[in-house]
């Protein structure tokens, strides 16, 4: 469905242990959406589409394309460093690096990466592998020591990207992610109570109200 094409069997496992890898990872922030909807004991689709619009977004599932568009405009081994240097320089973010909890490379990449192997042996080879494992390596050596590695997103994209689905990579994340996003709204029926955190409220007091126009 994703590619029109009939899977074999060995592309019908790589499948499904991305799906298994990208299943469930405790509460992360598409899965904090999933159960703050969840306690308010709407329904499951509208729990589902609120995790959606939080994976989305580039800092979470977003992060494989933006991934693929970097390696792209990297488009050499030669030009890793330059371009990483000059991401460093401008302090951005390297996509597809770093994780809130992982301060180690992320198990899940570990899986991806061999998987990515095993493709590219049978279906031929992708200049932009070459590409990412400099990048691991130059990324590792400049931001080692802050505990910043590849996260899942690092390789899924490539994987995906070779089994000719690439527009959809957050689709295919929210696929498997359903399970445990799902697992959790059930979870959190069990012992309901409604998310509603406080907050600590730091700015000024008693301030005169001005009219819009005003301002
Ligand atoms: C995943 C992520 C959001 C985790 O965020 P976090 O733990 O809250 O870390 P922060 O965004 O606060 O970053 C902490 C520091 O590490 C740096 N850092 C974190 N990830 C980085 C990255 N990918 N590239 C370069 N620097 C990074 C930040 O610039 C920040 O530096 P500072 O202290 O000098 O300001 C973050 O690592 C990130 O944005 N990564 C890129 C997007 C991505 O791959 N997302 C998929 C996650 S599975």
């Amino acid at each position: 469905m994703l590619n029109e094409k009939e899977p074999d069997d060995f592309l019908a496992h790589v499948f499904d242990t991305c799906l298994t890898l990208h299943a469930e990872h405790t509460m992360n922030a598409s899965t904090f959406s999933a159960r703050v909807t969840a306690s308010t004991l709407t329904d499951p689709y509208a729990i589902v589409a609120s995790a959606v619009g939080t994976l989305a977004g580039p800092l979470h599932g977003g992060a494989n394309e933006e991934v693929i568009e970097m390696l792209d405009e990297i488009g050499s081994v030669e030009n890793v460093r330059p371009f990483l240097d000059a991401k460093l320089a401008s302090k951005s973010k390297i996509m597809g690096f770093g994780h809130r909890v992982y301060k180690v490379k992320d198990p899940r990449a570990a899986i991806l990466q061999r998987l990515a192997e095993q493709l590219f042996d049978k279906l031929g080879g992708d200049l932009s592998y070459d590409i990412a494992v400099e990048l691991e390596q130059a990324v590792s050596e400049k931001l080692g020591d802050r505990g910043i590695y590849p996260n899942v997103d690092f390789y899924s994209g490539l994987v995906y990207k070779r089994m000719e689905s690439t527009d959809l990579f957050t689709p295919i994340f929210a696929i498997a992610r359903v399970a445990g996003w799902l697992a959790h709204w059930k979870e959190q029926l069990e012992t309901n109570r409604i998310y509603r955190p406080t907050q600590v409220y730091i700015g000024e007091h008693d301030r005169p109200y001005i009219p819009a126009e005003n301002r």
